[in-house]
């Protein structure tokens, strides 16, 4: 085993606990998987009202914490502590009944508006996380913090008195990039509850035309810098999917990576899946079928075996390609298919959907709504998964409904371009079918090609199948490139002349200057 890290997780969500989209889960697996590689871990995210502290017997720390916010002056809240089930992780739950308990979701109004606090909320996540490491002497040698919510806490690092601070002064950062296009832009005035000199309002920094952005300063001030697959590290270096953030990405270039999101296959496994029909493997597939049934039961579409169906699970937003989608879905329909659709997000494509399914009874039904079940249900019983998404930093959904054998429709971009082997008709290699033009043609072709081949050639459906449930993206592999770069992060740290030279630190430094030597012989992050 290497060093042992003291690594901090601080996000939004993190599963099982809360989770609107990938982002939970990843902080919910990765850190459990480091913590199973040994890393001494410890997670923070907010206690929503979603999360029964009596439930899950959590329990309330002896003193209030301390968190102050600039001009608002210091706010002292409750934290709780309680463990990840199954692995134990140690994590922490920020209260504050103003901010984190409420109706709509986690980050957005009952209407589907984002909240008009949320700069303030995820401020004050981030300030409490620093300080509560001081409450409870917790050192860590990496903050891991995961996209604009939490990204300010590399700022504070690096201009706020934390610099000097005996315990946090040296921990390296490295921020996750899991969506370039919500970045945290705010009202300029942020600043006075940031509590951050306006020295760091500038063009490099924090300043994004005349409006503070977040997500920016995570950039210029983190350590190092990742994003969530290989593909989506490459385009947001350009205009076209950087958010008008590209050139700031570009400027770090040589401390940017990609690192590809695993699957959790604990949860996502037809073997063992308790929410759905039938459990099957991939030699015995004849609880794929029952569940496909179960599905079209459960939707109220006419039982058909024969007839394939086309399942999606997403968050109803544009980078999902729903607008494209909405284009498309006539031609879609005019096949011999059914379609179903479970998601929640944008209100037109909620009223859109629901009208739809109403216009097609026998072909199409939809779930508005947010339900873990019925997203299990939908892997395992359609045939075919479908994500037209105009950009996808990695997307987790595809991986999923793999291990279900159920072969996804793509486009090819981002995480999608990374995981998927296209279909060769001649060669019959490949998991699922990929396209490039997000437009009606180009997907009807690759979807009328999909259903050609699984009404005409079963047997090369039947390879398809076989060598998606087999293919594993695992949480472990990429828990090993976080590992390398939290020590390069900590090297670069060390090295730069923020570092406090005391002496204990140095004897840790040197341990891991051998250990980096190590790293980059047999590197695969270059
Ligand atoms: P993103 O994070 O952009 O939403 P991912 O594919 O990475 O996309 O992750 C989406 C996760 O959220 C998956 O676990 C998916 O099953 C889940 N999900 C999305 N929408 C819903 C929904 N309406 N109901 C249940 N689960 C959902
Ligand atoms: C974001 C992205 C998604 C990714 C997830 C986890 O929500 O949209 O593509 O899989 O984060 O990294």
């Amino acid at each position: 085993m290497r060093n042992k890290l003291n690594i901090l997780f601080v996000a939004s969500e993190a599963t099982p606990f809360a989770k609107e989209g990938g982002l939970g889960d990843v902080v919910g697996a990765l850190s459990t998987t480091l913590w199973r590689m040994g890393h001494n871990v410890r997670v923070v995210i907010p206690r929503y009202s979603i999360i029964d502290k009596a439930r899950l017997g959590l329990k309330q720390l002896r003193r209030s914490l301390g968190v102050p916010m600039g001009i608002m002056g210091t706010l002292w809240r409750a934290v709780l502590e309680g463990r990840m089930p199954g692995s134990g992780v140690p994590i922490y739950f920020i209260e504050h009944e103003k901010f984190f308990e409420r109706n709509g979701s986690l980050y957005n109004e009952p209407s589907g508006n984002a909240y008009g606090d949320n700069d303030i909320r995820y401020i004050f996540l981030s300030r409490a996380a620093l300080e509560l490491c001081t409450m409870i002497n917790f050192r860590p040698d990496v903050i891991h913090v995961h996209d604009w919510h939490t990204a300010v806490i590399s700022v504070f690092l690096n201009t706020t008195a934390y610099k000097d601070d005996p315990l946090l002064g040296n921990s390296a950062t490295l921020l996750t990039i899991h969506n370039m296009q919500h970045q945290g832009n705010f009202h300029k005035r942020l600043m006075e509850v940031l509590g951050i000199g306006w020295e760091h309002f500038n063009y490099s920094e924090l300043e994004f035309y005349d409006r503070v952005n977040l997500l920016k300063g995570g950039i210029y001030h983190s350590t190092l810098i990742n994003t969530v697959s290989p593909t989506y590290a490459k385009e947001i270096k350009t205009s076209e999917y950087g958010w008008g953030l590209d050139g700031v990405i570009r400027d770090r270039a040589k401390d940017f990576y990609g690192i590809l999101n695993g699957a959790d296959y604990d949860e996502w496994n037809p073997e063992s899946d308790p929410y759905i029909a039938a459990n099957y493997t991939e030699d015995d597939l004849s609880g794929k079928f029952i569940c496909k049934k179960d599905l079209q039961k459960t939707f109220e579409l006419p039982i058909n075996g024969s007839v394939p169906i086309i399942g999606m699970v997403c968050r109803l937003v544009y980078q999902k390609g729903i607008d494209v989608l909405a284009d498309a879905i006539h031609r879609i329909l005019s096949y011999n298919i059914q379609f179903v659709l479970l998601g929640s997000g944008e209100s037109w494509a909620h009223l859109y959907f629901r009208d739809l399914a109403k216009r097609y009874p026998k072909k199409f039904a939809c779930y508005i709504g947010y339900d873990n079940a019925l997203s299990h249900k939908i892997k395992a019983g359609a045939d075919f998964f479908f994500m037209p998404s105009r950009f996808e930093p990695c997307g987790l959904s595809q991986m999923y409904s793999m291990r279900y054998g159920t072969l996804p429709i793509v486009r090819a971009t981002g995480g999608l371009n990374d995981t998927i082997e296209d279909f060769n008709e001649r060669t019959l290699r490949g998991t699922g079918f990929k396209f490039n033009d997000l437009i009606t043609d180009t997907i009807c072709n690759r979807i009328e090609s999909a259903i050609y081949t699984y009404h005409t050639n079963k047997e090369a459906i039947k390879t398809l199948i076989r060598r998606a449930m087999q293919k594993r993206f695992r949480w472990e592999d990429s828990a090993k490139r976080y590992e390398e770069l939290y020590y390069l992060a900590i090297k670069k740290r060390m090295n730069d002349n923020r570092f406090r030279k005391d002496s204990k630190y140095i004897a840790v430094a040197n341990e891991f200057k051998m250990e980096i030597g190590y790293l980059c012989r047999n590197s695969i992050i270059g």
